[in-house]
C-alpha cells in the first residue's frame, strides 16, 4: 500500500547507503546495531521506491529506483544539508507551512505536489506532479534573512551550472533560464523568540510545464533525484565560503544590476537604474530596498 508521508530517519539513511554499496543483511545489521528482522522490516518499507534485489550469499543489490525517492532525498539532505530528519509527502498544503508547523532547525520537508504552494507576497505557487518542492530549517546564526536569501538563490543558479545550463538570478532570488522563471524561493523567520528557524522553501520547475515559466526539462532530461542533490552539494560549497566570496558570485549571476526597475517595496513603489550592494540589498536611486518584488522594465 502507498504511504501518504515517509519520515526517513537517519537509521534509514545508513540502511540505503549501505545497500547502495551492495551490503549483505548481516553486514547492515552488524552497521546500525540492530538485529536483522529490523533491517528486513525497514528494508520492505523502502522498496515502496526502490526496487532491491537480494541473493543468497551476495547481499542486496539496488536495480531501480523511483523519482523522487525519499531515500536518495534524504542522502543528499543528510550529507550537505545537516538535515536530521526528513518528512516525505506525497501530498501536502506547503512544505514552509510544514516547516512552521514542526518549528525546529535541521529538518526537510519535501512533497511530491503541493495543494497550497505559496509564493512571495502572498502569490500562490503551482505545485502539480514534476516540480520539487522542499523547505529546509536551520538555526538562525550567521544566516541572517537577507544573507539566506541571497545564499540560496545563488546555490541554485551555480547547481543548475552544475547540470550543464545557464542560469541567471533576479534579485533577489528568482533564478531564470533564458529570461523566464525556473525556480522561485521563499526564506521566512519562524519559531519562538529563544528558539528563531530559518525555513527555506525552493520550489524548481523540473518536468512541469507552465505558460509564462520555464522548466530545466525544456533544456535537459533530469531527474528531480539527481537536481536536489545538485542543489544540496551547492548550497554546502557556498556555506562554506566568506560573504565577500559570496557576494562576487552572486553579482555575477544577477542581471538586475544596471536595469531600470521598478520595485514593489513594503513602504511603495520605486523606480530607477538598479544596482546591488556588497550586502546583497538593492540600490535604487540611492535608496537601499532589503526587501521586495522586483521588475525588470529595461
Ligand atoms: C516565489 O514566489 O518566487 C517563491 C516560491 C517558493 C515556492 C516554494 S515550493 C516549496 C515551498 N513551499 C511553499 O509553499 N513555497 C515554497
Amino acid at each position: 500500500m502507498q504511504r501518504i508521508s515517509i519520515r526517513v530517519k537517519k537509521i534509514d539513511y545508513i540502511i540505503y547507503k549501505e545497500i547502495k554499496k551492495g551490503a549483505s543483511g548481516e553486514d547492515v545489521a552488524r552497521k546500525i546495531e540492530k538485529s536483522r528482522v529490523s533491517v528486513w522490516k525497514r528494508i520492505k518499507k523502502m522498496r515502496e521506491f526502490v526496487e532491491i534485489e537480494a541473493k543468497k550469499g551476495y547481499g542486496y543489490r539496488i536495480i531501480h529506483e523511483k523519482d523522487p525517492n525519499p531515500y536518495a532525498i534524504a542522502e543528499a539532505a543528510f550529507d550537505f544539508l545537516g538535515t536530521e530528519e526528513v518528512f516525505y509527502f506525497r501530498s501536502t498544503d506547503s512544505t514552509n507551512e510544514r516547516a512552521k508547523k514542526f518549528s525546529k532547525p535541521n529538518i526537510l520537508f519535501f512533497a511530491e505536489k503541493q495543494t497550497e504552494g505559496r509564493g512571495r507576497w502572498g502569490r500562490r505557487w503551482e505545485s502539480d506532479l514534476g516540480g520539487l518542492y522542499f523547505s529546509f530549517t536551520l538555526k538562525p546564526h550567521f544566516e541572517e534573512l537577507q544573507k539566506i536569501t541571497i545564499v540560496s538563490g545563488l546555490a541554485v543558479a551555480e547547481a543548475i551550472m552544475d547540470l550543464g545550463l545557464r542560469a541567471e538570478l533576479k534579485w533577489p532570488n528568482d533564478v531564470l533560464i533564458d529570461g523566464k522563471k525556473v525556480c522561485g524561493i521563499l526564506c521566512e523567520l519562524s519559531g519562538t523568540y529563544e528558539e528563531p528557524i530559518v525555513i527555506v522553501g525552493v520550489g524548481i520547475n523540473v518536468r512541469n510545464k507552465f505558460e509564462n515559466a520555464t522548466s530545466l526539462c525544456d533544456y535537459k532530461v533530469c531527474s528531480l533525484n539527481l537536481v536536489f542533490k545538485k542543489f544540496c552539494e551547492s548550497f554546502q560549497r557556498i556555506s562554506n565560503l566568506s560573504w565577500r566570496e559570496i557576494i562576487l558570485r552572486y553579482k555575477n549571476f544577477c542581471k538586475t544590476s544596471g536595469k531600470f526597475v521598478r520595485v514593489l517595496t513594503p513602504h511603495g513603489v520605486v523606480e530607477g537604474f538598479a544596482e546591488i550592494d556588497d550586502d546583497g540589498a538593492l540600490l535604487v536611486n540611492g535608496r537601499k530596498i532589503l526587501a521586495g518584488d522586483c521588475l525588470h522594465l529595461r
